[in-house]
C-alpha cells in the first residue's frame, strides 16, 4: 500500500440534497468521507439530480436542501482545498453523457437493480415509477465515468448499482474502444444505527436526531426513544443489547458504557438517567460542529463561492472524457 510516490486513487462519492443530515448519516457517510479525504484523491458532489428521481414534486426546496448540505459538509470537516467538492446540476455534460449511456443499456438490467423496486415500494401511494427513477443507476454511472472515478464508497445495498456501472462501462468500451475507467467499489458497512423506534434511524420513518439539533430538541428526542419494554421502572433489570439508547452509547459514551451496561443490568440505573447521560454526550460531542455551521453561516455568498470553484476544478476532467467519448462514438 500507498507511498508517497504512487498516484493515489481517485475516490467519487455523492450524496442527495434531501434534508437535514441526521447522525445516521454521520456515522455512515460523512466520517468516511473525512477519512478518505486524508488518503485519496477525492470528488465529492452535491446530487441533486438524483434528488429529482424521488422528489421531483420538491424542486422549490432544492436550493434550501443544497445549501444546507454544502454548509453540513463544510463543518464537518470536508476541506473544499483537499477535495473536489461541487454540484452535479453544474457539469450539463452530465446530461449529455446520461443520454449516451442510456442507448446502450439494456432495460433488463435497469429493472434488475434491487433499490429502484424498495424505492417503488418505499413510496407507497405516490407513483415514482418514471424513466428518471428506472435510470437512477446511469446517471450514477456517468457520476463516476465522467471524472474517471476508481473508488466508489458503498455499503453493501450499492453494490449492485456499482455492478451495473462495470457492466455499462465494459459494453460501452466493447463498441467503441477503451474510453472508460471501471470502478471498483470500497466496501464499509455502514454501522446500524438506530432510531427513536429503535428502527434504522431515517428521515422518511420520522426518528431521526439531526447532527445540527438544538440541545433541547437532542435532549427532547432522546427522551422519546424505545428501550427495552421489560424494564419498565429504576429497578427492574434491562437487557442492554436489546435496547437502541444502548447501541447509541456504544458510539457515543466509552467514558461510562462498562459503567451503564452493568448498571442497566442490575436495575440499578433507570431509563431516565440513562437517556440524560446519553442526550449530554450527543451535545457534546456535536457541539463544535454546531458552533461552526453557525459560523459558516454568517458568511454571505460562502456556499455559491464553494460550488463555484469546484465546478471550474472538476471542469477540464469532465471535459476531457466527454470529448474522448464524443470521438470514439463519432460525434463530435
Ligand atoms: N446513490 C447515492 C445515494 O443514494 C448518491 C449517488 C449518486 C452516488 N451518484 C453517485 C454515490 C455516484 C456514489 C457514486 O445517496
Amino acid at each position: 500500500m500507498g507511498t508517497s510516490t504512487e498516484r493515489k486513487q481517485r475516490v467519487l462519492t455523492g450524496y442527495r440534497p434531501t434534508g437535514p443530515m441526521h447522525i445516521g448519516h454521520w456515522f455512515g457517510n460523512v466520517e468516511n468521507m473525512l477519512r478518505l479525504q486524508e488518503e485519496h484523491e477525492c470528488f465529492y458532489f452535491i446530487a441533486d439530480w438524483h434528488m429529482l428521481t424521488t422528489h421531483f414534486d420538491r424542486t422549490a426546496e432544492l436550493p434550501g436542501f443544497t445549501r444546507e448540505l454544502v454548509l453540513d459538509l463544510l463543518a464537518a470537516g470536508i476541506d473544499p482545498d483537499r477535495v473536489t467538492l461541487y454540484r452535479q446540476s453544474d457539469i450539463k455534460e452530465v446530461a449529455e453523457m446520461t443520454l449516451l449511456l442510456g442507448m446502450i443499456t439494456p432495460l433488463g438490467w435497469l429493472e434488475r437493480v434491487p433499490t429502484y423496486k424498495e424505492r417503488l415500494r418505499d413510496a407507497g401511494e405516490r407513483d415514482i415509477a418514471n424513466y428518471g427513477l428506472l435510470g437512477y443507476p446511469v446517471l450514477q454511472t456517468v457520476d463516476i465515468t465522467i471524472v474517471k472515478g476508481e473508488l466508489v464508497p458503498v455499503g453493501e445495498d450499492q453494490v449492485p448499482h456499482l455492478e451495473l456501472s462495470r457492466e455499462i462501462v465494459r459494453r460501452f468500451n466493447r463498441l467503441y474502444g477503451p474510453v472508460l475507467v471501471e470502478p471498483q467499489p470500497l466496501l464499509s458497512e455502514p454501522p446500524l444505527i438506530p432510531g427513536t423506534d429503535g428502527r434504522k434511524m431515517s428521515k422518511s420513518l420520522d426518528n431521526v436526531i439531526n447532527v445540527r439539533d438544538e440541545e433541547e430538541t437532542v435532549r427532547r428526542t432522546v427522551r422519546t426513544f424505545i428501550t427495552d419494554p421489560q424494564k419498565v421502572r429504576r429497578g427492574d433489570p434491562g437487557r442492554p443489547e436489546i435496547c437502541p439508547v444502548f447501541t447509541l452509547h456504544r458510539r457515543f459514551s466509552p467514558d461510562i458504557l462498562a459503567w451503564t451496561e452493568e448498571n442497566c443490568r442490575s436495575g440499578a440505573l433507570g431509563c431516565v438517567e440513562c437517556k440524560t447521560n446519553l442526550a449530554d454526550r450527543i451535545v457534546e460531542r456535536f457541539r463544535d460542529f454546531r458552533e461552526r455551521r453557525e459560523e459558516l453561516e454568517r458568511r454571505p455568498g460562502l456556499v455559491e463561492e464553494v460550488l463555484a470553484a469546484g465546478a471550474a476544478k472538476v471542469r477540464p476532467v469532465v471535459e476531457e472524457t466527454m470529448k474522448a467519448v464524443r470521438d470514439a462514438m463519432h460525434l463530435s
